[in-house]
């Protein structure tokens, strides 16, 4: 069976968040980016408003914006539900409260549904699904990956968060990878040790950096990978 939209719960965040949460300087920017599992993330709708050039790929790009915004209404409660269960998990002081949250996560998804038409026609939205890319190997200078990653360690495997850092370094010069944190929690992911193991071992240079980002209690560090002079 494909991949089911009523499996996902899209969930997308601005450019201003991209920015803090991979530490993206104005030069960096002007990079040739891929966002992987960009979901409904306005940071392509923004990026290209600015001028600027971003891919974005993510199984979900196989659905019509009228579907999309569908399973956004009809999962949109259940995370509010979901965050205010959890509030202590937060840090709430930039995003105030979890209508506040809604509010800029709506505003997100919704500049995000207006660009998804044009971002299709224009090639700026690919239908496509980790662990393999259907790009050429360093098509890109920088990969970055929000909220997929580490977020899922209970779903996703050892294994496939491997194959899936291998790929993103096949596509990309250097690749980014934020947060470190498990979903609805305070603790870092079991997989990043784990996984900084086994690819330092590999020969890909690996280093945690502190970004400016801070919304999940902990979760203020990225990933950055790159291939070594090894393979
Ligand atoms: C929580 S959303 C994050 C969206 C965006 N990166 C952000 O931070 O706002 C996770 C996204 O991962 C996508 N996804 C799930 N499995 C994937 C896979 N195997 N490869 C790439 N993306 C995947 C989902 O469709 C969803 O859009």
């Amino acid at each position: 069976m494909g991949f089911q939209l009523e499996k996902v719960i899209p969930w997308g965040r601005s450019m201003e968040e991209y920015v803090k949460m991979f530490n993206l300087t104005p030069d960096e920017l002007q990079l040739n980016i891929l966002d992987c599992a960009g979901g409904p993330a306005s940071f392509n709708a923004e990026m290209k408003q600015q001028g600027y050039e971003v891919i974005s790929c993510d199984p979900i790009y196989q659905f019509s914006a009228g579907e999309i915004a569908q399973r956004i209404q009809d999962t949109y409660q259940s995370v509010i539900d979901g965050v205010q269960a959890t509030r202590e998990y937060f840090v709430w002081q930039d995003i105030q409260s979890p209508e506040h949250l809604g509010q800029i996560r709506m505003a997100a998804m919704q500049k995000f549904l207006e660009d998804l038409p044009l971002g299709i026609q224009q090639g700026r939205y690919i239908t496509a699904e980790l662990p393999t890319l259907p790009f050429d190997s360093d098509r890109f200078d920088l990969a970055l990956c929000s909220h997929l990653l580490f977020t899922y360690s209970d779903l996703l495997s050892q294994e496939f968060h491997l194959a899936s850092i291998r790929e993103l370094c096949r596509v990309a010069t250097q690749v980014r990878i934020f947060p470190l944190l498990n979903n609805f929690s305070t603790e870092v992911s079991p997989l990043v040790g784990l996984v900084m193991k086994e690819l330092t071992a590999q020969g890909y240079n690996l280093e945690i950096q502190q970004v400016s980002y801070e919304f999940q209690k902990g979760g203020n560090q990225m990933l950055q990978v790159q291939r070594g002079n090894i393979s």
